[in-house]
């Protein structure tokens, strides 16, 4: 069984990410989660996908998250990383 997974940020670094866990075929549990500031569609490894907006919820529901965001203090790493763990 796979891992239910999250790529947060899909700037260019989170579509990467994507492309990589698909080519790879990461054992995934379901569709990765994809998550950025605000929710809207968007087209990710050639795949129409509901970028959803960041939150404590999702984090609960995944096992893993990659963090694709910005650095620093302006960044999601420091808002996010306690929920990751
Ligand atoms: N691009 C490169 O070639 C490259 C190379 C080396 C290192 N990096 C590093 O890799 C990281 C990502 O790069 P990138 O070019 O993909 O960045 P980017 O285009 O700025 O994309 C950042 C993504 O993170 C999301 N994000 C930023 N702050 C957030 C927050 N507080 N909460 C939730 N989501 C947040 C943004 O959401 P929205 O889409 O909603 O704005 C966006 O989807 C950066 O730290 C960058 O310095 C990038």
């Amino acid at each position: 069984m796979g891992l239910k997974v999250g790529v947060l940020g899909v700037g260019p670094v989170g579509e990467h990410l994507v492309r990589i866990l698909n080519e790879r075929k990461f054992p995934v549990d379901g569709p990765i989660t994809i998550m950025a500031t605000r929710e809207r569609n968007e087209i990710i490894d050639g795949v129409p996908v509901n970028v959803q907006k960041v939150s404590e919820d999702l984090f609960k529901k995944l096992d893993l998250v990659f963090f694709a965001e910005k650095e620093g203090s302006k960044g999601a790493s420091l808002e996010w990383a306690d929920n990751a763990s």
